[in-house]
């Protein structure tokens, strides 16, 4: 990476990770001088553990709607003006071999080391400057110009990119410093919050208890969103992709529904009753469940005897409840365990164009740090991309 020895730059990204990477790459190549920096050792940490350190990059599909910000509308035109084949070209060009796992996940199959080491690449290709360990002591900004003070070293650029993510995952040394900064320069901040983050229960849910490490395809809703696919129990509640997902859209106090059985019929256990009498409740929800979750769900149901003996509209009554189970979680697991933090720097403040700051000149905020959350599943770093590629090319 080039060494200069002035400190004036074009502009200055404070934060190494997905997003400041590729705002940097993307500025650098457009021939403007740019100076990256991190309080981190390495860049990138979020990608190297991403995805079970596979990198889990993009998604084929980022409508808008699978994003939650208070302006459901502003990440469309970042995410139409990079898109995941743009990523997915990047990627292929530096010979990255990856597959699709599921849903439209995109992975690399060898190690998410090769997504960090490609961004650094191109960053190379376009002389960042890059200052990894460097505690930022201070930003100041007066006559047009932002003066930053890392280190020994003070850096001056007519532009300051915001790009140092969210608060989720601390000991890994995520800060609210995007929040702090963002509010010096008079940026409103919606409150952060964990998301994709494993939900917790109070005593009270015994059923959920007893079942930690039991994992099972189901439907999980709450008010008008729901996703299908797999939930975990745990000791301290529940987790897995239904989980995580849901919990996005979950506000303290509210119930959750969990549909056990979304892949049966409208009414399956009257079928069932028809198609095998003598058989217990139990039994018929171990063909398509884990045992130890088929027998908890029929203890609590109440059914004891053969279906044959059990009248239907009491079959019925199961069946509702087997498929809106409801639940009140006690919280979340918070932002130690939270995959990422929603709210954030207000879009409001924000050109949805090129992520500037609409009264304050030459800022600009991207990545988690802004209100834009994506959905498990590669959403978070098409919006960390998409969101640093049109700051860069705003640069
Ligand atoms: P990010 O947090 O990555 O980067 C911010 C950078 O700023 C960091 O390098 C940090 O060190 C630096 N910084 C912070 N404070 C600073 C300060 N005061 N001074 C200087 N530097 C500072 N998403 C996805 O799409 N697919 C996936 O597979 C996964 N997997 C995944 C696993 C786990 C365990 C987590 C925690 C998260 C994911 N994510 C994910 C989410 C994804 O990692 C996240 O959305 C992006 O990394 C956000 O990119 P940013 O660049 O905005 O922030």
């Amino acid at each position: 990476m080039s060494t200069r020895a002035s400190s004036r730059y074009d502009a200055i990204i404070l934060g190494a990770g997905g997003a400041g990477m590729m705002c940097a790459l993307t500025a650098g190549q457009r021939g403007r001088k740019v100076l990256l920096i991190d309080h981190a050792d390495e860049p990138g940490k979020k990608i190297l553990i991403s995805g079970g350190g596979r990198c889990n990059f993009t998604n084929l599909h980022t409508p808008a709607e699978r994003y939650l910000s208070a302006n459901p509308h502003f990440a469309k035109s970042a995410l139409r003006r990079f898109r995941p084949e743009d990523f997915i070209a990047l990627v292929e060009r530096h010979h990255i071999s990856w597959h699709e796992k599921t849903l439209g996940q995109l992975f690399c199959d060898g190690s998410a080391r090769q997504i960090v080491a490609m961004l650094l690449d191109e960053c190379a290709k376009g002389h960042v400057e890059l200052r990894l360990g460097c505690s930022v002591r201070a930003v100041d900004h007066a006559d047009g110009t932002y003066r930053v003070s890392c280190g020994d070293e003070t850096a001056t650029a007519p532009a300051l990119v915001i790009a140092t993510g969210g608060l989720s995952i601390p000991k890994m040394g995520a800060t609210g410093f995007a929040y702090d900064l963002a509010r010096k320069f008079g940026l409103a901040v919606l409150a952060p919050r964990p998301a994709l983050v494993p939900l917790t229960l109070g005593k009270d849910e015994s059923l959920f208890q007893s079942l930690s490490g039991v994992s099972a395809d189901v439907m999980t809703r709450c008010g008008n969103v729901a996703f299908r696919e797999a939930a975990l129990f745990t000791h301290k509640g529940l987790s897995g992709p239904a989980i995580l997902q849901i919990s996005s859209y979950w506000t303290p106090g509210e119930e959750i529904g969990i549909d056990f059985l979304p892949q049966l019929g409208s009414a399956w256990l009257l079928d069932a009753k028809r198609s095998y009498p003598r058989s217990a409740l139990r039994s018929v929800l171990a063909h398509a469940l884990p045992a130890r979750l088929a027998e908890a769900l029929a203890e609590r149901s109440g059914l004891k005897g053969e279906l044959a003996n059990t009248p239907d509209r009491m079959l019925e009554q199961v069946q509702r409840r087997l498929s809106d189970w409801r639940f009140r979680p006690t919280g979340t697991e918070g932002f130690a365990k939270a995959e990422v933090t929603a709210g954030g720097i207000s879009t409001d403040e924000l050109s949805s164009q090129t992520m500037q700051a609409r009264n304050v000149s030459g800022l600009y905020a991207i990545g988690e740090a802004v209100d834009v959350t994506g959905w498990l599943g590669g959403y978070n770093f098409q919006w960390a991309w998409a969101s640093g590629w049109v700051a860069g090319q705003a640069l």
